[in-house]
């Protein structure tokens, strides 16, 4: 994936262009931390497509013409690209396993927003506007792109994000089905049961107020998701993507649901 960047970054510093204020903000072109683009899903931006193929390639087209990629394809299946709140752009296989990131992790004070610009560059802008990160698809590096001014950086603070938010990503009854999340703070309910993915990193099982059961993960990470992933296993990862606990069985479809006499059973 370095060698991908290196290459855009090379190509870009090739043509050195004037700057262009390119990065207007549409819904359509931008996404947000805690957003997903699923397998199928895109930023658009005129005649550009940012796309999360169905092949677990992410490209970057003008029209038909790919101009950029992760290189990933056929790298796995179910794959999705998020904006993670650590500040992180991840490309995750449904496994789980990442297969490219923006190395964007730990630059994260304030927001990030990542926008298919109508110049045709997507680039990762930190809270204060400033570009940390491009896939350099306009001829300009990292460097000579301008910084947001203010009134652009205003609208994304208010912006809606293209494509499908962590909570889309849950499923809002008592079932939890394959490819779905339990967030930090979603729960599973079935009457008096709730089996909730903690903001403390804790799945838990809890009758009313009192914990039947939990996978004993506190506080060893933080945004930590749940999910029933394609393979049949039930992974809680934590926000960063390491795995703490399992449910590994593989045969065919799976579905976790708390039963109402308190048994959660996949
Ligand atoms: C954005 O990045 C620039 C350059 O690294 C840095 O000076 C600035 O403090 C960052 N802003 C935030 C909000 O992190
Ligand atoms: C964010 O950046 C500002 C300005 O650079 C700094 O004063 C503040 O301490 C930073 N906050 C965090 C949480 O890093």
């Amino acid at each position: 994936m370095a060698l991908s960047i290196r290459i855009a970054t090379t190509f870009a510093l090739a043509m050195v262009v004037a700057a262009t204020l390119s990065a207007r903000v549409l819904a359509d072109n931008v996404l947000l931390q805690g957003y997903y683009l699923n397998p199928g899903g895109a930023l658009v931006n005129g005649a550009y497509t940012f796309i999360m193929q169905n092949d677990c390639n992410l490209v970057l087209y003008k029209n038909s013409q790919p101009l950029w990629s992760t290189v990933t394809y056929n790298r796995g299946t179910a794959c999705f690209f998020t904006l993670q709140f650590d500040g992180n752009a991840v490309l995750y296989t449904g496994l789980g396993v990442a297969l490219f990131s923006t190395n964007t992790f730990g630059l994260n004070n304030g927001s990030h927003y990542i926008i298919l610009q109508s110049d045709g560059n997507v680039v990762m802008y930190n809270g204060s506007g400033t570009p940390i990160w491009a896939t350099g698809t306009n001829g300009l590096s990292l460097t000579q792109i301008e910084p947001l001014d203010a009134a652009t950086l205003e609208s994304l603070q208010h912006a809606k994000s293209a494509a499908a938010s962590i909570s889309a990503r849950v499923h809002a009854a008592n079932v939890l089905v394959q490819g779905y999340h339990l967030n930090p703070g979603s729960a599973l309910v079935n009457g008096g049961y709730t089996f909730i993915m903690q903001n403390d990193c804790n799945l838990v099982l809890y009758k009313t107020t009192q914990a039947l059961w939990s996978s004993r993960t506190y506080n060893m990470g933080t945004a930590c998701i749940f999910t029933l992933q394609f393979d049949g296993n039930g992974v809680l990862y934590t926000g960063v993507g390491s795995s703490l606990f399992g449910v590994a069985l593989n045969d065919g479809s799976h579905y976790i649901i708390p039963q109402s006499d308190g048994n959660v059973v996949m």
